[in-house]
Parts: C-alpha cells; sequence; structure tokens
C-alpha cells in the first residue's frame, strides 16, 4: 500500500475533496434532501455489536464466497457508480481494473463514462456486472442487455430507486447537473438503436433525447417479468428495502436483491440499508442472494451485514474517493485497506472462513430502556 495513502475513511473524503473541484466532490459525496439517510446509513451499523469466540485456528483466513453458483474471491463488489470519470480521466477503466486485481465483481453503470464494451475491453478477464437504468423505451432496454450479454458481463442488476432524481441540495445550489452537461451517455450513443432515434447529431439533440429515455417512473413488475424473458444472465434488482417486495421477486424467478438507499442520495429520511435487512433476510430465507450497500465503510461494517444475512456487500463512495485521489492505484489502496480491516475482524472473532459468519456472531446494542 502507497505509504501516504490515507486509511481513516475521513482522510479518503478529504484528500478526494482536496483534488476534486467544489461541485464535482458535491456530486459524489452528498445525499438527497438534507442528508438524513447518508447520516444514519453510517450510524445505524454502530446500534450492532460482534461477539468474538475463541479457540479456532484463524493463521489463515478464507473470504471466498459461492455468489450465483460462481465463487467470487470476497465478499465485496464495487457498486455502480456512474460517470466515474469525474473523479478521474481513465475512470470505469482504471475501477474494473483495480476490481480485478482483489477478485472483486465490478458493476458497471448505464451512465458509465465508458461504454460497457470499452470497459470490457479495458480488463477482459473481470468479473463485471452491468447496472441497468431500465430506459423508458423497450427496444433500447433489450439493446443494453443484449450488448451486456455479448460483452460477457455476468449478471444484470436492475436500480428501482430512481423514479426521479432525488432532491439533492448541495447539487440544486451548486447549480451542478453533470447529467446536463452530457456525462455518462457512453452507453447510449454507442448503441444502435439509440443511434437510431437520433434525427440531428448536435450535442443538444443527443442529450434531449437520453432525457426523454433516462427516466422510467412507471417502471413495475412487467417490466421485470420481460427482462427476466430477455435474458438469461442472473438477475439482480437493486433498492430493496420493504421485505414485501422480495416475494414478487422470487415468483418472477429474480436471482437476487441489492438492499440499498443508493448511498442516501434519493429519498431523504429513508431507512438504512443495514435497519431493513433483518425483516427482509428473515422473509426471504435462502430463495434469494442478499446483497447490501450503502454506508459499507470498515471490516465491522461488513461482518455486520453478513451477521444480518447479506451474502456480500458493495462498496461506493469510498473506492470513487480512492480513484480521485490517485487513479487505478487509489482504488486498489482503499480495496487493500478494507480486506486487511476485513480479515483482521474475522481473525479477531474467531473465525477462518467468511462463510461461517452468521446470527450467532452479533447482538443489537440494548439501551437504558431495554429495547
Ligand atoms: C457518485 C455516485 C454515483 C452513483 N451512480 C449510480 C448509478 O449510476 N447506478 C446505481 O444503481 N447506483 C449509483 N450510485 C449508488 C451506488 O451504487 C451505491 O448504492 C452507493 O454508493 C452505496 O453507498 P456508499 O456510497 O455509502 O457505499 C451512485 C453513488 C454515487 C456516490
Amino acid at each position: 500500500m502507497t505509504a501516504s495513502f490515507p486509511i481513516r475513511f475521513q482522510d479518503l473524503e478529504q484528500q478526494a475533496q482536496d483534488r476534486l473541484e467544489p461541485k464535482v466532490f458535491g456530486y459524489i459525496q452528498s445525499g438527497g434532501g438534507r442528508e438524513e439517510t447518508l447520516r444514519t446509513n453510517e450510524t445505524s451499523f454502530e446500534k450492532w455489536q460482534l461477539v468474538p469466540r475463541f479457540g479456532a485456528d484463524v493463521s489463515t483466513v478464507s473470504l471466498d464466497k459461492k455468489i450465483h453458483g460462481e465463487t467470487i474471491q470476497s465478499p465485496i463488489l464495487l457498486a455502480p457508480v456512474g460517470m466515474q470519470a469525474l473523479a478521474n480521466v481513465n475512470g470505469e477503466k482504471a475501477s474494473v481494473s483495480a476490481a480485478h486485481k482483489f477478485g472483486m465483481p465490478f458493476m458497471a453503470s448505464t451512465v458509465s463514462s465508458y461504454s460497457l464494451e470499452d470497459i470490457a475491453e479495458a480488463c477482459p478477464d473481470a468479473e463485471r456486472w452491468f447496472q441497468l437504468y431500465y430506459p423508458n423505451d423497450e427496444a433500447l432496454a433489450k439493446s443494453f442487455v443484449q450488448r451486456a450479454e455479448k460483452a460477457g458481463y455476468k449478471a444484470i442488476v436492475v436500480t428501482i430507486d430512481m423514479a426521479t432524481l432525488g432532491h439533492r441540495e448541495k447539487d440544486l445550489t451548486n447549480k451542478y447537473s453533470p447529467f446536463r452537461l452530457g456525462k455518462g451517455m457512453s452507453n447510449y450513443t454507442n448503441d444502435p438503436i439509440f443511434q437510431s432515434y437520433l434525427r440531428g447529431y448536435s450535442q443538444e439533440d443527443v442529450l434531449a433525447e437520453m432525457q426523454k429515455v433516462f427516466f422510467k417512473p412507471d417502471l413495475n413488475w412487467q417490466h421485470i417479468q420481460q427482462l427476466r424473458k430477455a435474458t438469461s444472465l442472473p438477475i439482480y434488482i437493486k433498492g430493496v428495502l420493504h421485505p414485501d417486495d422480495t416475494e414478487k421477486a422470487v415468483e418472477l424467478g429474480i436471482d437476487g436483491i441489492v438492499v440499498s438507499n443508493h448511498g442516501g442520495r434519493q429519498l431523504d429520511r429513508c431507512i438504512a440499508s443495514i435497519d431493513a435487512l433483518p425483516l427482509i433476510k428473515a422473509r426471504v430465507q435462502d430463495q434469494l442472494t442478499i446483497l447490501l450497500d450503502s454506508g459499507i465503510r470498515s471490516g465491522p461494517d461488513i461482518v455486520t451485514a453478513l451477521a444480518l444475512g447479506a451474502d456480500a456487500v458493495l462498496l461506493g463512495r469510498p473506492f470513487v474517493y480512492g480513484l480521485a485521489i490517485s487513479g487505478q492505484s487509489g482504488v486498489e489502496n482503499v480495496l487493500e485497506n478494507i480486506t486487511n480491516d476485513l480479515t483482521k475482524t474475522l481473525q479477531l472473532m474467531g473465525i477462518n472462513d467468511v462463510n461461517q459468519v452468521d446470527h450467532t456472531f452479533i447482538r443489537r446494542m440494548s439501551t437504558p430502556e431495554g429495547t
């Protein structure tokens, strides 16, 4: 690890802030509304306490996990984060290469700075998943998925919490919208269906066309059902927080969910993902793979999520800050640091295989009222 590279999350965030334009940093760091969700995402982990056990040989620790039948080298995946060239010119190409070094799957966003094909070409051997913002156009939705399949992506992750953009006070104050500046359009402009819609070729036309198809406020289970028929790849639904929403997912043959509030960027005063997890796990049992994100910052955070029923977690802002600080090597530093923290956490808990983590290793902190 680079000697001076920040270890503490606060230092990581600070150094990223030092390197980025204020409005760009604000876009990455901020949350929706008054940022209550953003804050609770981190503090909610502190309501839980880990209970270590004695006696296991922890001289080596296995982090291997099986996810929809495939082994990944760590219970950590890189969350879909759009427009990564805002943080570093190499954007997703740098992050996917870093993820591959650690055997962590990389989720490419629909609104990536580079097209899904360019990301695949940058690191063909990486385990890559494609995150779909279901477009308001069926032919385009199908085309995105077919392109992802063709380019070797291993799963489709449909994000369901983007009916509209969160009311992000910082961005509104800064009058900053990377979308309106035309960032994150590569997957659209490289799409044959999208290209066929372009009447002229001015930048304004392209932007207007993208804004027409980007949001899909009427997205519902029928679309998910269509998607299920359109691809044989595993499908995950990202943004599930209510146990009832898992039932339809099971019925439709969906493979997994991401318990997520989008890192606090969408609905403010939203339940923290970690607080939504126990009831979701109780309902789902083993019928779906459960991933979780929003507020993962440390090894103990990961173990808490696994103990409450997640199969693996997604890392968001921390790796983007690493990218902003020093590109691919910055992402690698972040991934190395959190892997070390996770490994030590497991050793100190008396666990030598991450698959052993279960609810017996965790207690909810008791309050003076005993609640
Ligand atoms: C700058 C930024 C851009 C994001 N872009 C997307 C996106 O394109 N698609 C998506 O599903 N989620 C997106 N997310 C949400 C992440 O996938 C993830 O849910 C969130 O970052 C996890 O929370 P954390 O940042 O606290 O780890 C974005 C998050 C950030 C910080």
